[in-house]
């Protein structure tokens, strides 16, 4: 169950956090995997640490907004692993200014950070992937999102909440489009990671029924189970993975 071998998978914003936690997952059930960072030297440590634990990975740095690097890297991953992306993980969703505070007080040029890197990144790496995918009959597209996406808060996060609002969107749609070709599209819903920054994160954690925050080994696993061939008729769906704060 779940074996990945023979596959291939990109996983972005790879270089540390629940992204490296993805990368690790997928290379130990036996996918080779492309890892993402737009820091080189993140991309790189990640990559090494799989393959010095006799995982299959290279290290593909580029920017997920810049549509032409994204081609590059994908076509750089398919002659270096010698296959096309048959999973891809779009997972980096935190750009440099990540728009945080009252959108009151945010300048329209703070707008466009956070969509540009969860809803234009996530096209940018879709289109590089998909005609593989369904010319090949089997594909399996992931995106990480965020609760800030269907829970309004207090928090600031109004444009990253609306980001993440955006891709669900366009997850949810592809997924229809893609279904027939054997290419399944899911979004993968993270409540509070451990690496999450600040004084209030205890007191988060403390609100959580399972009373800890979630790890990139939690969010690794789940997504092996989304890009495994058993969840094949797993496809269009939201699902939250939030250690039960939010049970809708
Ligand atoms: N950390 C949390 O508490 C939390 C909660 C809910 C959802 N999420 C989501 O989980 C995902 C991972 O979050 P994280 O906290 O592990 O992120 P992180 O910021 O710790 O790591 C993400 C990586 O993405 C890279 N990156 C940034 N911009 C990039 C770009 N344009 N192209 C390629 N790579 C880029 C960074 O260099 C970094 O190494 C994100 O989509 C985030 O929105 C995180």
């Amino acid at each position: 169950m779940f074996d990945l071998s023979g596959r291939a998978a990109l996983v972005t914003g790879a270089g540390q956090n629940a992204g490296a936690g993805i990368a690790r997952a997928l290379a130990a059930r036996g996918a080779a995997v492309a890892v993402n960072d737009l820091v080189p030297e993140r991309a790189e440590a990640v990559s090494g640490g799989i393959t010095a634990s006799g995982g299959t990975a290279v290290p593909v740095a580029f920017d997920v907004t810049d549509l032409d690097a994204v081609r590059e890297g994908v076509a750089r991953a398919r002659a270096e692993l010698g296959r096309h992306v048959d999973i891809l993980v779009h997972n980096a969703g935190i750009p440099a200014d990540f728009g945080q505070g009252p959108f009151r007080t945010l300048a329209p040029g703070r707008w466009r950070g956070p969509v540009e890197i969860n809803l234009f990144g996530a096209m940018n790496c879709v289109s590089a992937v998909v005609d593989d995918m369904c010319e090949a009959g089997w594909g399996r597209i992931v995106q990480i999102s965020s609760g800030a996406a269907r829970t309004g808060s207090d928090q600031g996060l109004s444009l990253y909440g609306a980001a993440k609002s955006g891709v669900e969107g366009f997850i949810r749609h592809l997924s229809q489009e893609l279904a027939p070709s054997g290419v399944t599209a899911n979004t993968l819903a993270l409540g509070l990671q451990t690496n999450a920054a600040g004084d209030a994160t205890e007191v988060f954690a403390a609100k959580i029924p399972t009373r800890r925050l979630g790890t990139p080994e939690d969010v690794g696993a789940a997504v092996v189970y989304l890009a495994s061939p058993e969840a094949s008729w797993m496809t269009g769906q939201t699902l939250n993975l939030n250690g039960g704060s939010v049970t809708t």
